[in-house]
């Protein structure tokens, strides 16, 4: 049957891409993608097979089917074998879940209040969004150990690594602390930074990228993860000359960028 579900092929190819690239090693990593009524319409089936009680509320997004992984699962696997390692859940009511395909022997990631959380804030300042992903980002984990976590000298920085950072997220970046995965701490704390950032990093752990698109999210993650991987060359190294304030601000001029200001104007 997954055949048939092209937005489970397409999903499927981009958890390969994003464990080939070394985001998602073993379980790490989730991702969640909401289906619009066109892909909803080409499930065989909706009806609901087990229901799951949450601790937190999902009032807004009642009514909607998300893509979801499974907790445990291997990015690695989910082409090979949908069916166990990802499924389609339904939101039921403010505090229940069905699964209505796949997730066969399993039940959805660990992140799933982040995720939805995630996918309630972003709805409310883009209508178009549909993706969270989950990854162990190596670079950026490498950095959150080495930086201090000011979302701004963050910004800054990734802005200054490479030409396209500022053109490709010019809202900036959002960095987390520390804190325990999988519960609605961290859930409550990223869905906050959510307003106004579309990748939040967990220090110590990877990063949330939210889009519109699977392309899109994916893009971003690798922007994102390049521009750290830059640093993390060059940082303890003599710089010689770099992208000064004034370089950004005539490419956001240039492309009509409106970005986060305060940290290079
Ligand atoms: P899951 O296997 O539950 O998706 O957890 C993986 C992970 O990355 C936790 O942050
Ligand atoms: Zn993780």
């Amino acid at each position: 049957m997954c055949k048939k579900l092209a937005f489970i092929d397409e999903i499927v190819d981009i958890l390969d891409l994003l464990y080939f690239h070394g985001w998602d090693e073993r379980n790490g990593g989730n991702l969640s993608y909401l289906l619009d009524e066109k892909e909803t319409s080409e499930v065989s089936s909706l009806e609901v097979k087990k229901t799951i009680e949450t601790t937190f509320n999902m009032h807004e997004i009642v009514g909607k089917y998300f893509v979801v992984t499974g907790t445990g699962k291997y990015f690695k696997n989910c082409k090979k074998d949908p069916t166990h390692n990802l499924g389609i859940i339904k939101i039921i009511n403010d505090y229940s879940y069905g699964i209505v395909w796949g997730l066969i022997d399993s039940k959805p990631t660990s992140e799933l209040p982040t995720h939805l959380k995630c996918h309630i804030e972003r709805l409310k300042v883009d209508p178009k969004h549909k993706l969270v992903i989950h990854c162990h980002t190596t670079n950026i984990i490498c950095m959150s150990h080495i930086l201090e976590l000011n979302e701004d000298k963050w910004t800054e920085i990734l802005w200054k690594m490479q030409t396209e950072s500022i053109v490709v997220f010019p809202e900036g970046i959002g960095v987390l602390e520390w804190i325990l995965c999988g519960g609605d701490l961290i859930g409550d704390a990223t869905a906050k930074k959510m307003a106004n950032y579309r990748a939040v990093v967990w220090a110590q752990h990877g990063l949330f990228a939210t889009g519109t698109s699977l392309d899109e999210t994916f893009g971003l993650i690798e922007t994102i993860e390049k521009a750290a991987e830059i640093y993390m060359k060059i940082c303890d190294k003599k710089i010689v000359q770099s992208i000064s304030n004034e370089n950004l601000l005539e490419i956001a001029q240039a492309f009509h960028i409106n970005f986060k200001h305060g940290i290079i104007d």
